[in-house]
């Protein structure tokens, strides 16, 4: 994207806010809070410990979202490092749409994905948001467990989805 439309998109206040609050999980204590710009490259870490070389999201995407005014991003930190994030496009008010989900692989199985998605939910529906969707591979079997325990349920199948790798992908929804 042009600099001089990343500054205008930057600089106009944000619609979606999110105060900063403690979450205490397995007798940790993590910050969570909105994304900021300097997030970006450890999104890219993150997705370096879960995924193959190249990560789903490159560098310029991953600060686009953090940027777009029209999503929210949540990013989860344990001593100043963030260690998992997700995001969710708002654009819809009918129905609010996960963008992404990653928990850094050190950080896995302790209960991080299911705080995460309560967070969005409880955020979409505070703003009286109907429904919730995402894509998932449909080889990605620790995120159908989550997803199935929020009680997503296959809406359609997306092709060859993924340019990576050529999986489909499932549509998922949920009411909220
Ligand atoms: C999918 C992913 C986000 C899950 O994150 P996670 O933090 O490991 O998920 P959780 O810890 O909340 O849940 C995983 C397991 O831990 C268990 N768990 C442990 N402690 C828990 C707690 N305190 N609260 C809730 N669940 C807990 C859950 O029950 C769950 O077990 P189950 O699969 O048998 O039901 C993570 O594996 C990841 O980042 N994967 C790569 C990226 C990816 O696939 N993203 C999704 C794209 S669609």
């Amino acid at each position: 994207m042009l600099k001089k439309f990343k500054n205008f998109f930057s600089n106009k206040k944000a619609k979606f806010d999110f105060e900063e609050q403690q979450v205490r999980l397995a007798d940790q204590h993590f910050i969570l809070r909105k994304a900021v710009q300097k997030d970006a490259i450890q999104y890219m870490k993150i997705q370096e410990t879960i995924y193959p070389i190249p990560v789903p999201w490159p560098v310029d995407i991953v600060e686009m979202e953090i940027d777009n005014r029209n999503a929210l991003y949540l990013s989860l930190v344990d001593q100043a490092k963030v260690i998992a994030f997700i995001g969710v496009s708002l654009s819809d008010k009918k129905e609010a749409h996960i963008t992404n989900l990653a928990v850094h692989a050190d950080y896995h199985n302790l209960g991080i994905g299911h705080l995460l998605l309560n967070q969005v939910f409880k955020y979409c529906r505070q703003r009286e948001y109907q429904k919730m969707s995402l894509e998932v591979d449909v080889t990605n079997s620790s995120a159908l467990a989550l997803y199935d325990a929020f009680g997503f349920k296959v809406r359609t199948v997306h092709k060859k989805y993924y340019l990576r790798n050529h999986h489909d992908a499932w549509e998922m929804v949920v009411d909220l």
